[in-house]
This record gives C-alpha cells, structure tokens and sequence, in this order.
C-alpha cells in the first residue's frame, strides 16, 4: 500500500461530537468525509446535525446526523446503541465537543453552575464517550480516537493578549483540556495491545470573530504569525484517524503555528 493509500479512510465509520459546529467542528467531519470515511455527527440538536449531514450529502459524501448530550449519560447510551444498530460498528471517535455554559469565566467571576455543567459534559461525558465506544473497538481490534484539547492544556493564557478587550480566560479550560490530554496518553496505554490508537490535538487560537487587539497581539507573538483557520487542523486529524498514523498513539499533536514551541 502507498503511503498516499494509507490517509485513506474508506470504509471506516467516523464520529464527531459537535461535528456540525461552525468552527473546528464542520471543517473536521467534513476532512474525514473527504478522506472517505462515512462520517456521523452528533450533538444536542438533532436537527443542524441532520441539515449539516444534507450539506454533505449534496456534495457526494456519506454523512449523517445524530444527537447527543455529551452531559448526559443516557444520552451518551443512546448514540452508542442508535451507532452500533445503524451502521454496526465505529472506527474513528472524534470528541470535539465542548460545553460553554455561562458562568465559565476568570476565577473571580466563574460559577459553580457553571463549574458543574463543565465537569458533567467536559470531563464525565468525555470518559463515557470513550467507555461507550472504545470496548467495541478493542474487540475488533482497531480504532482510532482523537480528542480535541488545546494549546491551553499545554502552556497557560497570556494575560496580555486580553488587554483592552472584553475577553476573559475562562479558569476551568485548562484543567479540561490538561486532563484531557493526560487522559489520551492513559487510554493509550490501557488499549494499545489491542489495537485501539488514542491521540490529541491541541489546536491554537481560531476565532474569526476575535477582537483587533487581541487578534493581532496573538499572531505577534504566533510564530507562524497568524490565527488558526478551519482547514488548519484537517490534515492533523485526517492522518491519526487513518492508517498513516499507525504507529502513533498516545500523542498530542500541537497544530498552533509554533504557539508552545517557545
Ligand atoms: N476555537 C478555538 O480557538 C479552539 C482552540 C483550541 C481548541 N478548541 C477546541 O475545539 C473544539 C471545538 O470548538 P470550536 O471552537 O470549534 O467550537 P465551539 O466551542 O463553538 O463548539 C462547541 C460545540 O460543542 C457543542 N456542545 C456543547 N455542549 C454540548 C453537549 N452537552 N453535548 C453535545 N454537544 C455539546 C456545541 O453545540 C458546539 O457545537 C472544542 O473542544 C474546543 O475546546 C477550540
């Protein structure tokens, strides 16, 4: 097999939570539909998943919407179960979505409630995402799992780059994204033998909507010196989806332009 062959993903079945979100979310489910895989997409409404797997059915590929609230265990329940009867199995599991309730702000404004619906959804619902789908995986004997941290589970926020904006970091995003990636390397370890990969990414700053003063002090320190875009992380997550990256578990892939290089 060439190695061009082996970013193939036809035939596999892919899963995104939050697959239909306008940011990372769509430019990701729509990588891997490219790359052939049939891919789902799944949050809590049902309905703009299902009109952004129309999108891409119009355009050819195998897509399809489902629901999901990643804060509910049930829920979580049903799409493993909703999956496993409509298509009979998953090979790539994508966790990319991210709950933002109000309230998640700086340590001096953020909210128990708030605290509370990140610790259900973003830490609960991601161990029950990969405990619903990774024991199938392990029986068949392969699979590939990409979670989607941030460089902020990496470095922590520059305080600089908030000044004379609005924007504040919100305190629970680094515990989540930090865990997140420790969590990859563990799962990595406890399915490697048996055939299930387990990586991460950890995307920088995409935001095109992100205030001049920020936007720009960003890309000054960046040193790619630039903000991310929606296509930047398509390749990442198209080579640890597909056999191109079959030796590769574990890893955190950093796609920030250079951001935690210095
Ligand atoms: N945009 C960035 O600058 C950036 C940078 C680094 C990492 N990331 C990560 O990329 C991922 C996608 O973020 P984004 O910025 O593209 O979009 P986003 O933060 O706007 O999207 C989050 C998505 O999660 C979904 N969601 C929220 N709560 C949910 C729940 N309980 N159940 C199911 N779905 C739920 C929302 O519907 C939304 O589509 C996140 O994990 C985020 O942390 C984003």
């Amino acid at each position: 097999m060439s190695v061009l062959d082996r970013f193939k993903l036809d035939g596999k079945v892919a899963l995104v939570t939050a697959g239909a979100g306008p940011l990372f979310g769509s430019s990701i489910t729509e990588a891997l539909a490219e790359a052939g895989a049939t891919v789902i997409t799944a949050s809590r409404s049902l309905e703009r998943n299902e009109a952004y797997a129309a999108e891409l059915r119009s355009k050819g590929f195998d897509a399809h919407g489902m629901q999901v609230d990643i804060g509910d265990a049930a829920s979580i329940e049903g799409l493993r179960a909703a999956v496993k009867e409509r298509f009979g199995r998953l090979d790539v599991l994508v966790n990319s979505a991210l709950s933002r309730p109000k309230g998640m702000s700086v340590v001096e404004e953020v909210t128990l409630e708030s605290l509370e619906v990140n610790a259900r959804a973003d830490m609960v619902g991601l161990i029950l995402m990969c405990k619903a789908f990774c024991p199938d995986m392990a029986e068949r004997g392969r699979g590939s799992v990409i979670n989607i941290a941030s460089i902020y589970g990496l470095v922590g926020n520059d305080p600089n780059l908030y000044l004379e904006t609005d924007m504040k970091p919100p305190i629970v995003y680094p515990f989540l994204k930090g865990g997140m990636i420790n969590m990859t390397r563990s799962l990595a370890a406890h399915y490697g033998k048996r055939g299930v990969r387990v990586n991460s990414i950890s995307p920088g700053g995409y935001s095109p909507d992100a205030p001049e003063p920020f936007a720009g002090r960003y890309s000054q320190r960046c040193p790619l010196g630039r903000m991310m875009t929606n296509e930047d992380i398509q390749g990442a997550v198209v080579f640890l989806a597909s056999d191109a990256s079959q030796y590769v578990t574990g890893a955190n892939l950093a796609v920030d332009g250079g951001w935690t290089a210095i």
